[in-house]
């Protein structure tokens, strides 16, 4: 048996034709094009590509899209000045601030300082806890987009036994309150857990998100398991050049399970297609339109 490829980048090409789609259909229909600040503070030159990605992206869906850029020395005062200026523009319906942001600014009191309906990354405390209660909120986009190819990928996922590797507020924990909503039985898996391989074997799930490369090895899998991997890890060759690699031993995995996302192409196109995604439902929700009708 050879592992089918999860085609995320596909998946996400689609969603983001068809969000071009809405986008023109809210503006017909309700004079509204949804618009996404994007906040980089500092020099990060990957941050800096992101961002570029992320307004680029933005554009191509239909959506305006604005870029704000504060010095590596901006204090944390300036960056909460520039965010209330943000929650309470009516042009913006969707606020991201970049990660990481320097040592000397408090991410946490940066996040919280995020108008929560505003919130698409789905990183304030509001939005978590309206995910584990199961009301409508902003749900970060990873894990958003592992569900979705999960959705598109497995029949029936009542029923089915995730293991999620890795409890980060980012991706486990959110990815465990989607999957248990989707009526799964959930295990969240971290770097105490014993004989993790043996856990492993019992996931018809199996989702990495460790942020370390190739530490899942084949023989965790158990046969005709679905697996998810998150990593987006960057290894050098013995010969120097650069290679991206995933969490999983791709390789290793392939003639085990049943379905895979690659890396690169899996996981990682779909967190952007679920930003502009969450742009989108933010500016209907506030304007009390029902994105479900657009
Ligand atoms: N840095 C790396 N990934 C992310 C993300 O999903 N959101 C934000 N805000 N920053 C990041």
């Amino acid at each position: 048996m050879t592992a089918a490829l999860i085609d995320g980048k596909g998946y996400a090409a689609a969603l983001r034709q068809r969000l071009f789609k809405r986008a023109e259909r809210l503006k017909q229909l309700h004079g509204v094009v949804p618009g996404l600040a994007v906040v980089l503070v500092g020099d990060n030159p990957a941050s800096h590509i992101y961002v570029r990605n992320k307004g680029k992206a933005a554009q191509e869906a239909g959506l305006q899209s604005f870029e704000h850029k504060l010095r590596e020395s901006a204090s944390q005062a300036q960056l909460l000045k520039l965010l209330a200026e943000l929650n309470s523009d009516d042009k913006v319906d969707g606020i991201l601030v970049q990660l990481p942001l320097p040592k000397a600014i408090d991410s946490g009191a940066v996040i919280d300082a995020i108008d929560p309906d505003k919130d698409v990354d789905g990183f304030h405390v509001i939005n978590a806890g309206r995910l584990a209660t199961g009301q409508p909120g902003l749900v970060p986009c990873t894990p958003l987009g592992c569900e979705l190819l999960l959705r598109a990928g497995v029949p029936q996922l009542a029923g089915q036994h995730a293991v999620i590797v890795g409890r980060s507020n980012i991706v486990g924990k959110p990815l465990a309150q989607l999957l248990l909503r989707a009526d799964c039985t959930v295990t969240v898996a971290h770097s105490k857990t014993p004989d993790l391989p043996s856990l492993c074997r019992t996931a018809d799930i199996l989702v990495a998100a460790v942020g370390r490369p190739e530490v899942i090895r084949g023989s965790w899998i158990k046969p005709g398991a679905v697996v998810v991997d998150v990593g987006i890890n960057r290894v050098t060759e013995k010969d120097g050049t650069m290679r991206i690699v995933g969490d999983v031993a791709f390789d290793e995995a392939l003639p085990v399970a049943a379905a895979i996302t690659p890396v690169p192409g899996g996981v990682g196109p779909m967190t952007i297609a679920c930003l502009l995604e969450n742009t989108f439902t933010a500016a209907c929700r506030r304007r009390r339109i029902d994105p479900e009708t657009v």
